[in-house]
């Protein structure tokens, strides 16, 4: 009887063991590297959409500062109190070419009361306990009067949270400035400016800012946020789009030279996306330009990214007006190309490296890539494109010019493009894909018969679309992060072709986004990294210095067994690095052979990025749900043992030597 027990036994062990999978053999040939990684290959796409500059990640809390808005009084409301008297006036000084026309007018009698406006901010105003907020405005006054500003800082249950006096002083235009520090946190907090007094007076740039900007500089940006970009350590950003670049109609297109200078001279246009989606109107989404061109490359330089500028090609947006400046008039638009270049690199003694230099920063910001429009397609782009290369690489041979293939991947405008831009050998084609999950598994292998010695390769624009592209139900969960994360093992392992890939948009406020899915998301005082984000941070963070193959049986792994994978050399820490994805919803277990002349390190780094469920998000109350946890791994000699989770994203860091 024992036997037989025994026997049985060995039957279920022996069975076990049979159908036990084996492990998928991963080759990585370590001392063959095929190509080198560009320091842009993994940047950031930026845009003004979805409150991504104002009411984002530039810092100003107060709406329609200067009275610009199409109604002037946006954002803006009256308040009296008591029996106190008083009236705003909105003036136009109506002068030639002015850029900030508007400026009010108010008169006021506090003697029996209060009056007052109150600003609401973009959705409220984020304030926080025991930090100092900068207020200014600018001011004439109009007579002999006295009227005095009260500032105060006020929650939701109408309570002061802060305040602080400013006493105009002069009879011409003059800014002054006053600190106030709040006694309590509010992510809805309100703006008063109380006239105090008896008299009139005018008032222009009425302007508050957190005195903890990024790098706390004044008219900066949110620390947070930048915190997060930074965190990436992006290869470049691409700025300022996106559509937002040709603008909805010519006169609304993006135009650099009014976005630079004094931040109280640069004219304000409408944002693009304020009437764009139907389903999500946003009638008070307008472009200050208080972050402009300076402050973008500044931006670029603090994170160290390559700056990529984006300029208007005489076309609006296609999918919009469509209207194109004609030939004879397109001359100016080559010349805002040509002006750029010297803005970010000339000298001091050139008129618009003065302009730089005179912002406060004399050294170039050594700009090496430009793109000559955005989503552009057609023959009117192939006809204008020309002409802006001539005359860039004329003038400065050395700049790198990214173009257009248009809105889609494939199809007819693309194939037009592709072919022709090809022709003309350009520098960088810039390819946008926003699809869904299964698009980007099934085209891993999109660069790998692209031609090595043509134009290489930006992918300037993608996300995976849970839903459908511009659908408000997309959603940043986990079966779209993983997606993109298998796609790139294609972008890398073809990096002799694709010089550069980033996800897009970047930005979303909570509560005044029209666009989505987006990388980071943020509220008045918070943000958070959606699983998207941490894909793109583990590529770019990992982003080594030479691909070197990772095969299975001699293939490169893109979708074998559910499984994509890439391997790169960094030369500067002597360090493999191996991504690998499974896509599958089981475990797999694989062995990653390292043919390697050096010798390998007996431990290495790992990072595992997955969730049970691809459905999986971020969010404010769990912003770290889908993120990286961190690991050590054990070699055997020159071999890697992993059992990938179901649904995982692992990156692999060992030490050669
Ligand atoms: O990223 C959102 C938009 O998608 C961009 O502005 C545009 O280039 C693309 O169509």
């Amino acid at each position: 009887m024992k036997k037989c027990l025994f026997s049985v036994w060995a039957l279920i062990v022996t069975g076990t063991q049979l159908f036990a999978q084996s492990p998928t053999v991963l080759t990585v040939k370590a001392d063959k590297p095929t190509a080198t990684i560009q320091p842009t290959m993994w940047g950031i796409f930026f845009e003004d959409i979805n409150l991504g500059a104002d009411g984002g990640i530039y810092a100003e809390l107060v709406k329609n500062r200067s009275f610009e808005f199409n109604a002037p009084m946006m954002g803006w409301k009256e308040q009296k109190e008591g029996e106190a008297f008083g009236s705003t006036l909105v003036e136009n000084r109506l002068e030639k070419g002015a850029t900030n026309p508007r400026y009010i007018h108010v008169t006021a009698n506090s003697d029996k009361g209060k009056y007052g406006l109150i600003n609401e901010g973009f959705r409220g105003m984020g304030i926080k306990q025991g930090e100092t907020y900068d207020f200014s405005v600018w001011t004439r006054k109009t007579d002999a009067s006295s009227l005095t500003l009260h500032i105060e800082l006020i929650n939701t249950k109408g309570e002061v949270i802060g305040k602080a006096d400013l006493t105009p002083t002069d009879k011409d235009w003059k800014k002054q400035s006053v600190s106030l520090t709040a006694t309590a946190t509010e992510p809805k907090a309100k703006l008063a400016v109380w006239f105090v007094g008896t008299g009139n007076l005018d008032l222009d740039m009425i302007s508050l800012f957190p005195k903890n900007t990024w790098k706390q500089r004044p008219n900066g940006l949110r620390a947070d946020l930048v915190q997060l970009l930074a965190d990436m350590k992006p290869g470049f950003l691409r700025f300022p789009g996106g559509c937002i670049v040709e603008g909805r109609e010519l006169s609304t297109r993006y135009q650099w030279k009014k976005t630079v200078g004094e931040v109280q001279s640069r004219e304000m246009v409408i944002n693009r996306w304020n009437t764009e989606f139907k389903h999500r109107p946003t009638p008070d989404y307008f472009q200050t330009f208080g972050l402009g061109f300076y402050e973008y490359f500044l931006l670029a330089e603090d994170i160290g990214a390559e700056p990529l500028p984006i300029l208007n090609c005489g076309m609006a947006c296609q999918f919009n007006s469509a209207e194109v400046v004609p030939m004879s008039e397109i001359d100016p638009f080559i010349q805002d190309a040509l002006d750029l270049i010297e803005f970010a690199n000339g000298s001091t003694d050139t008129k618009w490296g003065k302009l730089r230099a005179d912002m406060g920063h004399p050294k170039p910001f050594n700009l090496k890539l430009l793109g000559v429009g955005n989503e552009q397609w057609g023959p009117q782009y192939l006809e204008r494109l020309p002409l802006f290369t001539k005359a860039i690489k004329e003038k400065y041979p050395t700049i790198k010019l990214v173009n257009s293939s248009g809105t889609d991947p494939n199809g007819e405008r693309f194939d037009y493009l592709n072919k022709n831009l090809r022709s003309m050998n350009v520098d960088i084609i810039d390819e946008h894909y926003y699809r869904a999950p299964d698009w980007f598994l099934q085209n891993a292998h999109r660069y790998d018969n692209y031609d090595r010695n043509g134009p290489k390769i930006f992918a300037g624009e993608y996300a995976a679309q849970s839903v459908a592209t511009v659908s408000p139900d997309n959603k940043n969960n986990w079966k779209c992060a993983l997606a993109e994360a298998a796609f790139m093992t294609g972008l890398e392992r073809n990096a002799d072709v694709v010089h550069m890939a980033s996800y897009a948009p970047l930005f979303a406020h909570a509560e005044g986004w029209q666009w989505t899915p987006d990388l980071i998301w943020f509220d008045n005082l918070r943000s958070y990294g959606t699983p998207n984000y941490y894909v793109q941070k583990l590529y770019s963070v990992h982003k080594g210095t030479q691909v070197v193959p990772l095969v299975q049986k001699n293939e490169a792994v893109a979708g074998q067994n559910d499984l994509y994978a890439s391997s790169v050399l960094d030369k500067n820490t002597q360090e493999l690095v191996v991504k690998i994805v499974n896509t599958s919803d089981k475990s797999q277990t694989t062995n990653v052979v390292i043919e390697s002349a050096k010798k390998v390190g007996k431990t290495g780094k790992l990072w595992i990025l997955k969730s049970e469920n691809l459905e999986s998000v971020n969010s404010f109350e769990d912003p770290t749900l889908v993120s990286p946890a961190e690991q050590s791994v054990t070699l055997k000699g020159k071999q890697i043992s992993l059992t990938l989770a179901p649904n995982s994203f692992s990156v692999v860091r060992v030490k050669l030597s």
